[in-house]
C-alpha cells in the first residue's frame, strides 16, 4: 500500500514542508506522499483519529498543536518530553504513535560547524527558544545565557533545563564580545511586525554565527543589522529543512539532501 505522511496545523495553506517532502520521496524513489491538512479549532481530536483509522505513517505538526497533541500519543521521546512539545509523529511497526521534537535539533544543525565550548547567546525565551535550548544541552554544549525582555521568563526556562544563565537584553548587550553565537527566537522580525531589535549589536565579536529562526522574511531586520558587521548571518530556512530532514529520516530510514533543498526554498521565496 502507498504510505502517506502529513503536517497539521491552522493555518496550513502556506506550510513549506508538503512541497520539500514530496520533492525528497521523489528523489529518493520512495512511493509515498504527504499532504497539509488544515485542522479546525476543536478538531484536533477528530482529525487524529482520522489520521489514524486512515493509515497515516507519521506527521508533522505545527501551530498551534504542538503541544495539544501531547495527550494523543501513546509515548514521547526524550527531547519531547523535556521540551513539552512535539512537531513529528512516527508510526512504530508494532502500530504505536510516537511523539518526537526535531526542531532544536534541527536548527543547530543549520548552523554548521560550532564547537560545544562556544559561548552561546539566546535570545528569547519561548517555546522555540525552550527546544534549541534543550537541544543545546543534550549535545553537550556547556556555555549559553538567555536573555529576555522579561528576565523572569528567561529564569523560570533555564530553571526548569537546568541549563544556561538568564540575563537581561542590557547585559547581553554588554556582554556581546563573548559569544560565538547568538540566536534571535522572538516574532520581533516576521512580517507584519516592526523593525524593532532584541538587542544592539555594537561590538558583536568578528565571525561569530548570528541567526535567526524567522524565514519569511528571509532577511530579518536583526539579520540586517547584523550584515552590517563581519559575522556570518544564518536565516531560518536551515532550520525548517534540517527539522524536516530529520523527521524524513525517522518515516523513511534514509537521510535527504538538505543543502539542495535550502538553496530551492531561498529561490521560492525570492532570496
Ligand atoms: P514561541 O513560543 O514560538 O517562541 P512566543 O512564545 O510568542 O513564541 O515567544 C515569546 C518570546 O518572544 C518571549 O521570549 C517574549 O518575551 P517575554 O517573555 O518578555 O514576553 C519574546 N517577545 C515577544 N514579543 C517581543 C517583543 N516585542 N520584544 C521583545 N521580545 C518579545
Amino acid at each position: 500500500m502507498k504510505k502517506w505522511f502529513a503536517v497539521i496545523g491552522n493555518p496550513i495553506a502556506h506550510s513549506l514542508s508538503p512541497y520539500m517532502h514530496d520533492a525528497w520521496l521523489q528523489e529518493q524513489n520512495i512511493n509515498a506522499s504527504y499532504i497539509p491538512i488544515h485542522v479546525k479549532e476543536g478538531k484536533l481530536k477528530d482529525a487524529i483519529e482520522g489520521l489514524k483509522l486512515l493509515g497515516c505513517s507519521g506527521w508533522n505538526v505545527t501551530v498551534p498543536y504542538k503541544e495539544a497533541i501531547i495527550p494523543f500519543l501513546d509515548r514521547l521521546d526524550e527531547s519531547a518530553a523535556k521540551i513539552g512539545a512535539v512537531n513529528t509523529v512516527v508510526k512504530t511497526d508494532e502500530g504505536e504513535f510516537v511523539g518526537y521534537n526535531t526542531d532544536g535539533l534541527g536548527f543547530i544543525r543549520s548552523l554548521g560547524e560550532t564547537d560545544h565550548s562556544n559561548n552561546i547567546l539566546m535570545l528569547g525565551a519561548g517555546g522555540a527558544a525552550r527546544g534549541i535550548i534543550f537541544a543545546f544541552k543534550q549535545l553537550g554544549y556547556k556555555n549559553l545565557s538567555v536573555a529576555n525582555r522579561t528576565l523572569e521568563n528567561a529564569k523560570k526556562l533555564v530553571d526548569e533545563l537546568q541549563f544556561g544563565q538568564a540575563i537581561t537584553y542590557l547585559e547581553a548587550e554588554e556582554q556581546l564580545q563573548s559569544f560565538d553565537v547568538v540566536v534571535q527566537t522572538t516574532p520581533l522580525g516576521m512580517k507584519s511586525n516592526s523593525k524593532e531589535l532584541p538587542i544592539q549589536l555594537k561590538g558583536i565579536k568578528e565571525y561569530t554565527i548570528v541567526a535567526d529562526i524567522v524565514y519569511n522574511p528571509l532577511v530579518t531586520p536583526f539579520l540586517e543589522e547584523a550584515e552590517k558587521y563581519n559575522v556570518r548571518t544564518i536565516n531560518g530556512l536551515g532550520m525548517l529543512v534540517h527539522q524536516g530532514a530529520l523527521a524524513f529520516s525517522y518515516w523513511n530510514g534514509s537521510y535527504p539532501n538538505t543543502d539542495n533543498m535550502i538553496q530551492r526554498l531561498t529561490e521560492q521565496l525570492g532570496g
